[in-house]
């Protein structure tokens, strides 16, 4: 093995990232193309867009990441490239890159699960904490008592995996093993944040949004409710209706860890409709709009407490959801520690309400810093280094999944 660096790259969605990280535990450089600005006209992701952004930007950030890592191609041990699930066209302008540039080099490719991804954001940042040093050759797990139930909760996804570190006759290098305990049936729960914080004429994307303005409402005015998923024999065998990473069908899977975001929308749709508040809304989005650059400051002047409440209550509510359910199913299949990662978990009453639960169970709980949360490609040479270090390439032949599975 030489330098142990490897260069990742992520394309997925509607973040272009590159990013440099040495043996799975030192990054040396992350950076992020965001196409926030591309789309937020249109309130949501347009697919031929993103790729149209990911062509123009996958070479400037990948040789910007390679000069902020202070090294060359010739450096990296090797190229790590989300392979799925995302977007098809998206996927496809990080891997054909990634592919090219292994195979022209001579650099053996690693096809890294984009949840896996988000996972090892944590066990990226806890593997440096511990200060992994320069002798380390191996993954040795972790730090986490494991196995951790993983929460990977983004505008794609709403997923419960049990995560095991690999253990090879005593040394933990290879594959870590992932059981799908949970997931949503419809929406993603940041899925329910954008559609929210468009309906009531908000920014884009909404999670920050509504993040920010809930501290100004009372989450107890609106009780919004999640009913029990009570039956879903009519579901048996089909595939959940999500649009992202349509993984498993969920008949194996016990209906207490299943989530469902899409009638929560509908609830803030009618609550909006019943209290006459949809004129208002839409002169908010209009006000906002006519503004060069704004922010939810500039929202917070347009909202009353009334839409504040409703904000409020609408997060409350959500966060209550994914956290009832996480810790039930920690205790069910008896997790030792807990991760929550992805977009949403950037959610400051997710962490609050999260971390202090956890410390009431006892149960460590472990979240990325903010800037890994959303999107990166440190989390993809991360999740990289123990395939790596079991020497598990990816031929040339390696595709985009759009509906890759993970567990
Ligand atoms: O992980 P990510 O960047 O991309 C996907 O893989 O989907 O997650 C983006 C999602 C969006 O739905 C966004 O609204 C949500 O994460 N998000 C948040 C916050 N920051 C981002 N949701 C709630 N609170 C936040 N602070
Ligand atoms: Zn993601």
């Amino acid at each position: 093995m030489g330098s142990g660096l490897i260069l990742g790259i992520e394309s997925s969605c509607d973040e272009t990232a590159a990013a440099v990280v040495e043996r799975g535990a030192f990054t040396k450089s992350s950076i992020v193309a965001s196409q926030i600005s591309t789309h937020a006209p249109y309130g949501g992701v347009v697919p031929e867009l993103a790729s149209r952004e990911h062509l123009r930007h996958v070479v400037p950030m990948t040789r910007a990441a390679l000069e902020q890592a202070g090294c060359g191609i010739g450096d990296l041990d090797s190229i790590a490239v989300t392979s799925g699930p995302g977007l098809a066209g998206a996927l496809l302008v990080g891997m054909t890159y990634a592919k090219a540039l292994a195979f022209a080099r001579g650099i053996p490719l690693i096809g890294v699960n984009h949840l896996e991804g988000h996972i090892h954001a944590v066990l990226l940042e806890d593997r440096q904490r511990r200060g992994a040093g320069p002798d380390l050759v191996s993954d040795e797990g972790s730090g986490l008592p494991m196995p951790a139930l993983a929460l990977v909760v983004s505008g794609g996804h709403t997923h419960l995996f049990l995560a095991r570190p690999p253990a090879v006759g005593g040394v933990a290098i290879g594959n870590w093993r992932y059981a799908l305990v949970g997931r949503t049936l419809d929406d993603a729960a940041g899925e329910a944040f954008d559609k929210v914080a468009k309906l009531l004429g908000l920014g884009y994307p909404g999670g920050p949004w509504i993040d920010h303005l809930a501290q100004y409402g009372d989450p107890r005015a609106v009780p919004f409710g999640f009913a029990q998923i009570k039956n879903k024999a009519h579901l048996e065998g089909k595939l959940p209706r999500t649009k992202g990473a349509m993984t498993a069908p969920i008949a194996d899977l016990d209906r207490h860890f299943l989530f469902s975001f899409s009638g929560i929308k509908t609830a803030v749709l009618r609550y909006v409709e019943v209290h006459g508040m949809r004129a208002s809304c839409e002169a908010r989005q209009r006000a906002l709009m006519a503004m060069p650059n704004p922010c939810w400051r500039d929202a917070l002047s347009l909202c009353d407490k009334q839409t504040l409440d409703l904000i409020a209550s609408f997060q409350h509510a959500v966060v209550g959801d994914l956290l009832r359910k996480t810790f039930a199913a920690a205790e069910a299949v008896g997790a030792a520690s807990v991760l929550v990662t992805g977009g949403v978990a950037a959610n400051r009453e997710l962490r609050v309400r999260f971390t202090a639960e956890a410390a009431e169970r006892g149960l460590p709980v472990a979240f990325p810093k903010l800037a890994l949360s959303t999107d990166n490609a440190a989390m993809i040479a991360a999740a990289a280094w123990p395939r790596f270090l079991a020497g598990e390439f990816a031929g040339l032949g390696l595709e985009a999944n759009p509906r890759l599975t993970l567990a």
